[in-house]
């Protein structure tokens, strides 16, 4: 009813405006004295310290959130990390064992392809996390740890606080892993979670600055066929967030891509008109990769690509080949996936609704597929 949605237009709407909050309810609670202490990991150091490989298992955005923890893990806990798609993990005999600790992701905790491969995983002797949104739900049940990420209930059938929330929950672990393998030092993770403390808020801000002119510039665009994400390094599974959003609720064709891979296949895809969002990374945290995605964005458009560019405040250098910039406030290298995946977000729901789609039900789509 009208009244659940407190208001909103839709549970989208609503879910979208609660990303803050997600992101914030996720944390809290997990910090003492200024490192990440996860107190539902209590007692399961061992566990950690006996680990040489992760394999993250999830389906849907789920699997984009693992892509982008992958990042944090290898980074901060330096242990090898991979992500796989729980449905196809379980089909092809892999090299798993008591030194391998598989992390699910799963927003409702009973996605059946996540929840087989979870116990294949625990057959075949791995040991399971589970990041999780609803308590008490099946994979958790089944798994050696629990970490619940808190976004509160999400409706939609697409999802988006739990995004932001699945990403946060990694963070930590990732930052809780490394404390007890010694692989950062208590001033280098009390810095990362300073960086993740100031992630709501400026969530927040995108929501008040660009909000409303996200959604006018994705009633323009209603009437498009088809739009490319492209983005480097964290801003590769955020391309294919993008993607996927785009595809379920507004039912248009959308890929995502490698920005690096451009010359190798998609850059065919480009002619005149083309609306290519691209994930431009900070200058100041990387000048190499911000020029590569700069020449990345010069070669599209110089094949007539609509360049919408997804950039910090202050990038100056995308604007003489962009069409349109999306702003987002500065981040440390890791923590721009958070705030970058927002306005396309927000573009995907405006974009459904220009259409007069129901953004919320989106067809033949389930919140939580309980079948194999
Ligand atoms: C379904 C939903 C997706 C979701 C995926 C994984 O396909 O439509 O929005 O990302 O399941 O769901 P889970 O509950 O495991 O995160």
């Amino acid at each position: 009813s009208a009244a659940d949605k407190g208001g909103w237009s839709s549970f989208m709407a609503k879910e979208v405006s609660e990303e803050p909050d997600a992101v914030a309810n996720t944390v809290r609670g997990r910090i003492r004295d200024g490192i990440v202490a996860i107190p539902e990991l209590d007692g399961l150091d061992e566990l950690f310290a006996g680990i040489n490989r992760i394999i993250i298992i999830a389906c849907g955005t789920a699997a984009y959130a693992g892509m982008v923890g992958k990042y944090a893990i290898e980074q901060w806990a330096r242990v090898p990390a991979d992500v796989e798609l729980a449905h196809e993990f379980r089909y092809r005999d892999p090299v798993i064992g008591p030194d391998t600790l598989v992390v699910s992701i799963s927003q409702s905790g009973e996605t059946m392809d996540t929840l087989m491969a979870v116990k294949y995983a625990r057959e075949r002797g791995a040991k399971t996390l589970s990041i999780c949104n609803t308590q008490g739900a099946t994979i958790p049940r089944e798994s050696d740890a629990i970490v619940y990420t808190h976004a509160g209930p999400e409706v939609a059938v697409a999802s988006t606080k739990a995004f932001v929330a699945q990403v946060t929950a990694q963070y930590l672990l990732a930052l809780h892993i490394a404390h007890i393998r010694g692989t950062l030092s208590d001033t280098e993770i009390a810095q990362q979670v300073l960086e993740l403390e100031e992630v709501p808020e400026k969530i927040s801000r995108i929501l008040s600055d660009e909000q409303a002119h996200i959604e006018q510039f994705a009633k323009w665009m209603a009437d498009t066929r088809s739009v490319l994400f492209l983005g480097r390094h964290v801003g590769y599974p955020i391309a294919l967030e993008g993607a996927l959003k785009l595809k379920e609720i507004s039912y248009i064709h959308a890929e995502g891509f490698a920005a690096g891979e451009l010359k190798h296949g998609p850059i065919a895809l480009i002619e005149p008109g083309q609306p290519v969002f691209v994930l431009v990374p900070s200058p100041s945290h990387s000048p190499l990769l911000h020029s590569k995605v700069i020449s990345n964005i010069q070669e599209i458009r110089a094949r007539g690509a609509r360049i919408i560019a997804v950039a910090e405040e202050g990038d100056a250098a995308v604007l003489p080949y962009a069409d349109e910039v999306l702003r987002i406030p500065f981040a440390g290298p890791l923590f721009e996936p958070i705030l970058a995946v927002v306005p396309l977000h927000i573009f995907a729901m405006g974009l459904s609704t220009a259409k007069g789609l129901d953004v919320d039900q989106p067809r033949n789509l389930a919140k939580s597929v309980t079948v194999e």
